[in-house]
């Protein structure tokens, strides 16, 4: 029996056992240790997840494709069924399903049995409302029983990339943890040290958790929004002259979590009535071309590799060709900065919500440490770098430093490798 850290993301997740010394990640998928977050439903065959699933989407295979399953925590969509193949699912059970698969992987690749698990979570899973949180955490212990967790607690995301970024602290510092993910934006302003890092109880230490749902995927809605769907109608005019092609499709597509929704025989006719209603048809036949054919993942997917490109390179383009011949989106970044300035600027806010919770000014802040994948943003780096000017910039693994602050956790809580008796957190 042992215990774990677990990291599941709204877009990637990792799992560390609670090792003696230094923990590390279990490989989930081949030899890589971070896994998509996805799952693919093929009928009348077991499921496949991560990498696997979204190439069987990918290369056409019939069949359903899950990711952002996080964001539905928190919301009432976690009670709802979506269809799968002939069957309806509960998400609630599309998340055991998924979490179930990663904890087996895990114990084969380890050769152990898992009974223990320190789960991660966002500092809020929902804005401004507390109730929500908590029956967010409560679905996700709840899951974690269902999959085989006797003993389940849970720990703020930032926290845990805290105590991965402290194993190579020299000398006592406050550091402000910033973990930029698919999902939520989550800040922690902590004291570390060497010598604190061996302490059991750290509450002292930690003097501000705050935290905002804007991550990645949202940035992927913003850029679909403005630049993708105004190609395929949104904002376009109806024949009659004082209306819009209705604007709720368009949401659902250019939103990871929804897109599944477009997928109905219901939509497909009321698509055809909007084209015949609408101004310039021609674009709205992109969009059913998109939605009959069950690609709106395929154009998510160029919509977040335009946005990586972008980011890495100043060079992104989101090609849909396979739509319409020649039809294809340039993406830099200033566009993609003039697209998602506003999401940038509300993630850096919470950095002075934080710093007001910690009795603290910006100089006071010694090093920012920098995790999770949307750090890779220019813009929202730049914001965040520039809220504590004086402070060291240190970048942790992006993918990996939460999942190792969860097993470091896990390790300290419930002993390396072996479950102490009666160490249950109910
Ligand atoms: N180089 C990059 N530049 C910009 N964004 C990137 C880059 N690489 C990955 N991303 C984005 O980072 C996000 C995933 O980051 P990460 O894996 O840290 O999130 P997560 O832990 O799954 O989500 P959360 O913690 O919010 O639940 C995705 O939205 C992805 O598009
Ligand atoms: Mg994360």
């Amino acid at each position: 029996m042992a215990a774990c850290g677990l990291d599941f993301g709204t877009s990637n997740t990792t799992l560390g056992l609670a090792t003696a010394g230094r923990p590390s990640l279990s490989p989930l998928e081949g030899a890589h240790r971070t896994i998509p977050s996805a799952i693919f439903f093929r009928p009348g065959h077991e499921a496949v997840i991560g990498r696997a699933a979204i190439s069987a989407y990918v290369e056409g295979e019939p069949g359903r494709l899950m990711r952002s399953l996080k964001s539905v925590l928190g919301s009432s969509l976690i009670e709802e069924s979506t269809p799968v193949g002939r069957e309806r699912l509960r998400f609630r059970e599309v998340i055991a399903r998924y979490l179930g698969a990663v904890k087996s992987r895990a114990e084969a690749a380890g050769g152990v049995e898992l009974d223990t698990v320190v789960h991660g979570r966002p500092v809020h899973f929902v804005d401004g409302d507390e109730a929500g949180d908590r029956k967010a955490e409560d679905t996700l212990r709840a899951i974690a029983g269902e999959v085989g967790f006797r003993h389940v607690r849970f720990q703020y995301e930032p926290i845990a990339a805290a105590l991965d970024y402290e194993q190579s602290v020299a000398s006592e510092e406050i550091a402000l943890i910033a973990d930029i993910g698919g999902g939520t934006s989550d800040f922690s302003i902590v004291r570390l040290s060497p010598e604190r890092h061996r302490r059991a109880d750290r509450a002292e230490d930690i003097l501000a958790n705050d935290g905002v749902r804007i991550g990645g995927t949202d940035f992927d809605r913003r850029l679909s929004l403005g630049t993708v769907m105004p190609l395929m109608g949104l904002g376009s005019p109806m024949k009659r002259a004082d209306l819009l092609v209705p604007n709720g499709y368009f949401h659902d597509l250019a939103t990871w979590s929804s897109i599944n929704r477009l997928y109905d025989r219901k939509v497909f006719r009321e698509l055809e009535e909007v084209a015949r209603d609408a101004a310039r048809p021609e674009l709205i036949d992109r969009l059913r071309t998109v939605v009959e054919a069950e690609r709106g993942h395929a154009l998510a997917m160029a919509v977040e590799g335009a946005k990586i490109a972008a980011s890495d390179s100043d060079d992104g383009r989101i090609d849909l060709d396979w739509v319409e011949a020649g039809l294809v989106v340039a993406v830099d970044r200033a566009g993609l900065a003039r697209q998602t300035d506003t999401l940038a600027e509300r993630v850096a806010e919470r950095i002075g919500r934080c710093l007001a919770q910690a009795g603290l000014t910006a100089a006071g802040i010694d090093a920012i440490f920098l995790t999770g994948g949307s750090t890779g943003l220019p813009h929202v780096r730049a914001a965040l770098c520039a809220s504590v000017p004086e402070a060291r910039v240190v970048d942790g693994d992006t993918f990996g430093s939460v999942g190792v602050g969860l097993a470091i956790e896990a390790a300290r809580q419930f002993g390396p490798v072996r479950v102490l008796a009666g160490a249950d957190a109910g």
